[in-house]
């Protein structure tokens, strides 16, 4: 059987870094593959919310995976905290995994700042739950954006692990990273990744934006002093330009050196107007539709409230084979 699982955390609007670098690739594997989608909603208390938005950013989450393609009759869309057994598994896995392995992850360092000793124990701990999350459901494949990488390699650390001490259990998941865009960059700074934690609106594209939004937004972006060049190797250190080519190659569904061809030579404007133009094509039936679906909530509800009886029976027969080999009492 052939397994993916995948989630985003549901701390704010999604931006085009997550379409690109996660739910568009999630919908080739809909018809070969059982698909589990969740909303990591444990993971995004790692840092503080807003109790009286979150369920909410919750289903506005399930909108976008829904609008973007993810056809909820052949998959299961959930939430990460209905099945409890992430959590249980996160912690028996902690039980396993040494500090080692977990002051390597680069995500830790970059978020936790200069001040560690404030950071969280949810924010260390992080990539064990996003290992338990994946070895619950036995994923054999996990299709995430390139800054996810680490975590898979080591997902798959702890599940050799625990196969080692307690016999074959888990299989070990292949990160999916795929496409032209597995590392969508900040509009405002080419050398910083897209995210939804960006103080500066301006350094994304949200799927809710409205088509001026977009339009104003490409138009600022940042961009360099010269014409842009012919040959995506002239990209290497333009790191604006090959941000901007490489979405333009996405959604104009083209190589990209067949995009380099067509504005060799030109300055960014004629970039950012055919960049706004396939971007507002692309992007404003999902924004319709997360409204539509938003103004939907009890059909969102549905479609999670099955998406979590899947989910749970999938996680009820993997917890009770790491109980058995764990050697948990059983009455
Ligand atoms: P999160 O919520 O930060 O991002 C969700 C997905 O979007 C991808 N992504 C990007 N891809 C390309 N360019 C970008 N600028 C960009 N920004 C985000 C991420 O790589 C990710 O695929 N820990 C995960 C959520 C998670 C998860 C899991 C994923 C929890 N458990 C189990 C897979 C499997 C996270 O914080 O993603």
């Amino acid at each position: 059987m052939k397994r993916v699982v995948s989630g985003i955390q549901p701390t704010g609007s999604l931006t085009l870094g997550n379409y690109l670098g996660a739910i568009r690739n999630w919908i080739a594997f809909l018809h070969t593959h059982e698909c589990l989608f969740f909303m990591a909603d444990l993971h995004s208390w790692t840092v503080l919310q807003d109790p009286a938005k979150l369920a909410e950013q919750c289903r506005l989450v399930a909108a976008a995976y829904i609008a973007s393609g993810i056809d909820p009759t052949v998959s299961s869309i959930f939430m990460q905290s209905h099945v409890a057994g992430h959590s249980e598994l996160a912690w028996l896995l902690n039980c396993i995994t040494p500090l080692g392995w977990l002051n390597r992850m680069t995500q830790f360092k970059d978020k936790a700042g200069k001040d560690k000793e404030k950071a969280n124990l949810g924010l260390y701990a992080y990539p064990v739950l996003m290992a338990a999350d994946i070895l619950l459901y036995k994923a054999t494949h996990v299709p995430v954006g390139d800054d996810q990488k680490q975590h898979l390699e080591l997902t798959r650390d702890i599940a050799g692990a625990f196969n080692q001490t307690f016999g074959e259990t888990f299989i070990l998941p292949e990160p999916m990273i795929l496409g032209q865009a597995t590392r969508v960059m900040s509009l405002r700074d080419g050398t910083a990744k897209m995210s939804k934690s960006d103080p500066s609106d301006l350094s994304r594209i949200n799927l809710m934006d409205d088509a001026d939004t977009i339009i104003k937004k490409i138009k600022k972006a940042k961009s360099d002093a010269f014409p842009l060049p012919g040959n995506s190797d002239d990209l290497a250190d333009r790191p604006e330009a090959k941000n901007l080519l490489n979405i333009y190659s996405v959604f104009a569904d083209k190589p990209l050196l067949q995009c380099c061809l067509e504005f060799e030579g030109a300055n960014f404007s004629a970039l950012k107007e055919a960049l706004a133009d396939v971007l507002v094509t692309a992007l404003t039936p999902i924004r319709t539709e997360m409204v539509r679906l938003m103004n939907e909530p009890h059909y969102l509800d549905k479609i999670l409230a099955q998406g979590k009886d899947k989910a749970l029976s999938i996680a009820a027969e993997t917890l009770k084979e790491v109980h058995q080999k764990m050697g948990m009492l059983k009455v």
